[in-house]
């Protein structure tokens, strides 16, 4: 090469209307390198690349590409000119095999003259040289997200990508995944690739990333080595502030309190995507945190669709406040006191077409709430409800006619616990809270659920993070196959000990 860098962004800007998601942003990718982008919700970052994806046009500046001034009109043009990016919604075509998926719209030869075979060993050379063991006769839509995710980067490989953007890789993986990609990640850096690695997660970044650049507010804020940087200067950068609290949330505790929920015995059919529940019991006292630890696809999402009411209980009691819900439906639980924090926001939580007063005022316009009087009023009445909700949950937004999917990650995150806990349940099912969040965020929203906790509101945090359930939880069970393998208290118990039971392994 010429000794220009793999990458390079100069003065990049992107407005959307009012904002300013990209505010002349400058960064330098080099070839075999691993460059995190960090920033908060809202920092710019997905816009950034989508821009180098070819999704967005920006407004002004130059993209160069080993030196080259290159023009992406589209995903297509990014992708001739050797960049490749892993979408958090992968973009695979489940009913096909993964060899079908890695080689789609690359196949060479004629066309009509695709070869089966021969998308299967090319698969198979990929993944073998990758180190990745993957099988190509496999259906894509039965693996787990985190195979998936090697597929996805299988392909964009296979298109040539010598850049490679991932946004947010490890939201959906467990610890043990997350470890394995970046093995991947490393290998693939060894043989030149450039890596654009996002993550709100500091311990990952600082794991794997050989450097870091800092947005916020759509700008370059600093931009330096692993070992030249360190992490309250990231944080600073990241925040603004240097007093963010990383460790376990203060909270005071009752040891007299009643249950707010009790699972007795509970067992359900097989889901999709989850491990039946077998036998669960366990209890949530007013006041505590429980955390659920487990790897994904141990029955946690079964255990929050079945308290919520999603999926039916086969066997088994639920009470809520002492009373029997096992039979009630969704909206029954919900007026029993009953919250609920999905773990797809996507699926789930918010209308994505809908605005945020839309979104936040969901579910709270039935009965005598807060807006029954207000009928004339009723829609200046949740404008202002839904503004003074984003005030004190500080959602970046233009205003609150904004719609969901215009809103960046971590902010529509924010609005689905902002409208379950402004609801003050007398228990709250809360499923991967912060996937996706900032730090700052992050502990403003513990900050909240700490103060749901001392009203009286008993949480059961479903968490596939373990620093999150160390944080918050004063109790732990281990979801494994479906069963409950521990119950310990978190203040004498440790990771390692965690994980294991996680892994069932029981000696
Ligand atoms: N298509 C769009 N229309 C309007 N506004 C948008 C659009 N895409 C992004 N924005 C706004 O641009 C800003 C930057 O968003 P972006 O998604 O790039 O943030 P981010 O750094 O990726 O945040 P997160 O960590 O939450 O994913 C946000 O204020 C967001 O609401
Ligand atoms: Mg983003």
């Amino acid at each position: 090469m010429n000794g220009e860098p793999l990458l390079r962004l100069s003065g990049v800007s992107k407005a959307f209307g009012a904002v300013k998601a990209n505010d002349a942003v400058d960064f330098t990718l080099e070839s075999a390198q691993i460059h995190a982008l960090v920033g908060e919700n809202g920092a710019g970052k997905t816009t950034l690349m989508r821009i180098l994806y070819g999704v967005h046009q920006p407004d002004s500046g130059t993209i160069e590409i080993a030196g080259c001034q290159t023009h992406l009109p589209s995903p297509a043009a990014a992708i001739e000119n050797g960049i490749g990016m892993v979408h958090q919604h992968f973009m695979l075509v489940p009913s096909f095999t993964v060899a079908e998926n890695v080689t789609l719209g690359a196949e060479s030869g004629k066309p009509g003259l695709y070869s089966a075979a021969r998308a299967a060993k090319r698969t198979l050379d990929l993944a073998a040289r990758l180190g990745l063991a993957v099988d190509p006769e496999a259906i894509t839509g039965t693996l787990t997200v985190a195979t998936q995710q090697k597929v996805e980067i299988l392909k964009v490989l296979h298109r040539g990508a010598r850049i490679l953007i991932l946004d947010e890789p490890t939201a959906v993986l467990t610890p043990q995944e997350t470890h394995e990609l970046f093995t991947l990640l490393r290998n693939l850096a060894a043989e030149g690739t450039g890596i654009i690695f996002i993550s709100h997660k500091l311990p990952e970044v600082f794991a794997i990333a050989d450097r870091i650049t800092v947005l916020r507010q759509g700008r370059t804020i600093t931009t330096g080595g692993r070992g030249e940087i360190s992490t309250e200067a990231v944080v600073a950068a990241m925040t603004g502030r240097s007093d963010v609290h990383l460790g376990r949330v203060k909270r005071s505790g009752r040891s007299d309190a009643p249950a707010v929920l009790e699972v007795k015995e509970l067992s359900t059919d097989r889901t999709v995507s989850d491990s039946p529940l077998d036998q669960v019991s366990l209890t949530v006292y007013a006041g505590e945190i429980l955390g659920v630890a487990g790897v994904e696809g141990n029955g946690q999402t079964a255990l929050a669709e079945a308290l919520v009411g999603l999926t039916a209980a086969r066997s088994g009691v639920i009470l809520l406040g002492g009373e029997p819900v096992t039979d009630d439906n969704v909206r029954r639980r919900r007026d029993r006191g009953l919250g609920f924090v999905p773990e797809d926001r996507h699926l789930q939580g918010l209308p994505l077409h809908g605005s945020v007063t839309e979104a936040t005022v969901a579910g709270r316009l039935r009965g005598t709430g807060r807006f029954a009087t207000l009928a004339p009023a009723l829609s200046r009445g949740r404008r202002v409800w839904a503004e003074a909700v984003m005030d004190k949950y500080a959602v970046t937004a233009a205003d609150s006619s904004a719609r969901c999917d215009s809103l960046s990650g971590g902010n529509q995150q924010k609005i689905v616990l902002a409208r379950e806990l402004e609801d003050n349940p007398a228990c709250l099912v809360l499923a991967q809270p912060t996937r996706g969040v900032d730090i700052g965020a992050i502990e403003f929203l513990y900050g909240k659920v700490a103060e749901a906790t001392h009203r009286g509101c008993g949480v059961l945090l479903v968490s596939a993070d373990l620093d999150e359930i160390f944080r918050l939880s004063d109790r732990i069970v281990v979801l494994f196959k479906g069963r409950v393998v521990a119950e310990l208290p978190t203040l004498t118990t440790t990771r390692e000990e965690i994980g294991r039971h996680m892994m069932g392994v029981t000696a």
